[in-house]
């Protein structure tokens, strides 16, 4: 039997692991709370733990886990940027799911952007207060709109998909693009003074962290609108603020927020939020936040257990290899993973 300490679990993550996990006789012990230093050794006796975006996986909390025994940590998320993989390597293996449901963070960022571009959050209060006043709601085509698409992986080339379904007209910025794409790619200067609609697909890194900031935003059109389905730390929030207030961002769509990790994914409808920067954002009228929910899908929730149970597995299966592990052995995560043909460490 296989024992998994799944962190931070809800209840929408428990049907779909138990479906995919009881059939191989895994185990899961399911704790509301996250991982962390204080919470580390609740996975003690378990040979693998699950664990999702904001999670806090450090050096202190991986050392650990090692000493506990736990043999694998498996995100049950694409982005891994809150596990320090250093840390893990030639420890415990890492495990992610690179893939669930592009289609659903696609689609959720195009929901936001036509939620808040034809104004449908509003009309939707008004009207259940019998208000059909149309005052305040006119919106813009986007056909005919640019819409500049940072990080053209999975996610990225399908909404761009979207878009040119739309009649947008598409430029692009990847570190590394796409090679025999008939995508439009520019630098980042010439997408920030050119789009209607910037969107961000690409991961949180070092170098990403605050691509959108003051700087950023100075050189975008006025009355930019700005979606963020991809990682808060992307934005400095402080500097989004400011352009809203000084009428240059026309609109922010923001499904995750640097500082979500202790708010969002919890019902804080009855206390105070401590988070002042958070509450002047969310009481902007053109600012439409929802809390980190563009993966969830049925089809991505499937997906997610079905792909973490079978990277757990795979573990340990005779030959432990599993193509989703990410190692840092050769310094560049992606390209290892597609060349591995044995067990990283
Ligand atoms: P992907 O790995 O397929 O694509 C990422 C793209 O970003 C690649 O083309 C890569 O070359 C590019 N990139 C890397 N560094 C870059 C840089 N410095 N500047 C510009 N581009 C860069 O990943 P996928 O599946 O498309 O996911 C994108 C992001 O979406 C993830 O990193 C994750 O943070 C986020 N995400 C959010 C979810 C949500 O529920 N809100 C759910 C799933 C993913």
């Amino acid at each position: 039997m296989i024992k998994t300490a799944f962190y931070d679990a809800k209840e929408y993550d428990k049907p779909s692991f138990e479906h995919y996990g009881n059939p191989h006789d895994m185990q899961f012990r399911f704790l509301e709370t996250k991982l962390n230093e204080d919470t580390v050794d609740l996975a003690k006796g378990c040979d693998a733990v699950c664990v999702f975006v904001n999670d806090t996986v450090n050096a202190a909390v991986i050392d650990r886990l090692y000493q506990h025994g736990v043999k694998i940590i498996a995100l049950r998320s694409a982005g891994y940027n809150n596990v320090d993989v250093h840390a893990a390597f030639g420890k415990i293996h890492v495990v992610h799911v690179p893939a669930y449901s592009p289609y659903a963070v696609a689609e959720h960022a195009i929901a936001l952007l036509l939620t808040s571009v034809r104004r449908i959050h509003k009309a939707y209060n008004r009207t259940r207060e019998f208000n059909f006043s149309l005052n305040g709601l006119t919106g813009f085509d986007f056909h005919g709109k640019t819409v500049g698409v940072i990080g053209t992986g999975k996610i990225g080339r399908i909404f761009i998909d979207i878009c040119r379904g739309f009649g947008m007209n598409v430029i692009a910025y990847d570190l590394y693009p796409a090679k025999d794409s008939d995508i439009e790619y520019v630098s980042l200067d010439e997408l920030f003074g050119r789009s209607d609609i910037v969107s961000l697909h690409c991961p949180l890194t070092a170098e990403t962290r605050h691509l959108i900031d003051a700087s950023a935003i100075e050189k975008m059109k006025k009355g930019v609108v700005i979606v963020n389905t991809s990682r808060g730390g992307l934005i400095d929030a402080e500097a989004l603020l400011e352009g809203i207030k000084a009428r240059k961002v026309g609109a922010a769509c923001l499904d995750v927020y640097e500082e979500e990790a202790d708010i969002f994914f919890e019902d804080r409808s009855g206390h105070i939020l401590n988070d002042d920067l958070l509450s002047r954002l969310i009481s902007m009228p053109n600012v439409i936040v929802t809390s980190h929910q563009a993966f969830l899908t049925e089809e991505a929730l499937n997906n997610i257990a079905e792909t973490t149970v079978s990277n757990i597995l795979s573990y340990f299966s005779n030959s432990g290899i599993c193509d989703n592990e990410l190692c840092y052995r050769c310094g560049h995560i992606e390209q290892c993973k597609k060349e591995r043909k044995q067990r990283c460490f």
